[in-house]
């Protein structure tokens, strides 16, 4: 449970606030991955079944690269079984779908993910539509996309980082029914997906993004309030309601003399101001970030029970 921001105790004293609870991702993350590990184990003692996640990554875009890499280990540490396919950027869409079409197919594979951006002659569309719903573990065939957003339907899987900023919110008891819930960024991977997230659960939900006038009023009058815009420190200490949730979805790179590699990871958030007014934030790195590939171990053992309950 997050703690609420103290009100003023007289005129005297304008603003007196407590600072927020830091939401410690890195560590609701790492008890997702322990008790998937012990699903794993537990499904492969009962029915001899090691689930098994695909990833598909084409090109070299270097992001995707280093994303890949760390799903795969991550797979591989929980005890699941992790096939690699990488294809250089002049892949064919048809050479894709191919591939695609055969994981879909292939018993050994529960979960199919298929790493994003796709280089620019693949349309993303086609690819993700061949991916099996049963198999869909990172949530982005355009059907399961569609039943997110309809009302009384539900995806079979929801995208990761989304589902993990659910997670987050449902884990410090923050009530999501009729709170105002703004969503900055409407990307396909996390804005949109998230925003019919939190619809689903009822809360009141303004999406912001890059045409929007006049973003300030409406973050103030967020209960909760979600970065996913990609511009560091965009989110100032003005524009967060006192007692607000916040959630940092961003990850930017900025310049850190200090540092040895010259660097250093920060939000959408300006993190040290917010934490002042806010009732609770996550930071980064160690609030979101850890969690899409939680819940990506997570759909994946899913995937694979549904896989076993249809075999028995
Ligand atoms: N690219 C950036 N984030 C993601 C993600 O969560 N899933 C996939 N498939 N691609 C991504």
């Amino acid at each position: 449970m997050h703690r609420s921001y103290r009100k003023p105790s007289n005129d005297t004293i304008a603003e007196e606030y407590v600072t927020a609870h830091i939401i410690d991702g890195a560590k609701i993350a790492e008890d997702i991955r322990n008790q998937v590990k012990r699903e794993a184990a537990a499904l492969k003692a009962k029915s001899g079944i090691t689930p098994g996640l695909a990833t598909v990554l084409v090109g070299d875009n270097p992001a995707s690269h280093a994303y890949v890499r760390s799903k795969r280990k991550t797979t591989a540490d929980l005890g699941l079984e992790s096939f690699g396919y990488e294809m250089p950027k002049e892949t064919t869409q048809a050479e894709v779908v191919a591939l695609v079409r055969r994981l879909s197919a292939d018993p050994k594979v529960h979960g199919i993910l298929v790493q994003l951006p796709l280089p620019a002659h693949i349309s993303e569309e086609a690819v993700l539509g061949e991916v099996a719903l049963d198999k869909d573990v990172d949530g982005f065939n355009p059907i399961n996309i569609g039943k997110l957003g309809m009302k009384n339907r539900s995806p079979t899987f929801a995208p990761c980082t989304p589902a993990g900023v659910i997670e987050l919110l449902e884990r410090t008891g923050t009530p999501l029914e009729g709170a105002n819930a703004v969503v900055l960024g409407r990307s396909n991977i996390v804005g949109l997906p998230l925003s019919l997230l939190l619809l689903g659960r009822n809360a009141t939900v303004t999406v912001c993004h890059s045409r929007t006038r006049d973003i300030a009023p409406l973050t103030r009058a967020a209960d909760i309030l979600v970065a996913a815009i990609g511009r560091t420190r965009f989110v100032t200490a003005h524009m967060v309601k006192p007692g607000a949730v916040v959630i940092d979805v961003g990850i930017n790179e900025i310049a850190d003399a200090s540092k040895k590699s010259g660097k250093r990871l920060v939000g959408d958030v300006d993190f040290d101001a917010v934490k002042e007014v806010a009732g609770a934030i996550t930071p980064v790195p160690g609030g979101v970030g850890p969690m899409t590939i939680a819940m990506l171990m997570r759909n994946t053992i899913r995937a694979a029970e549904i896989a076993t309950a249809k075999c028995t």
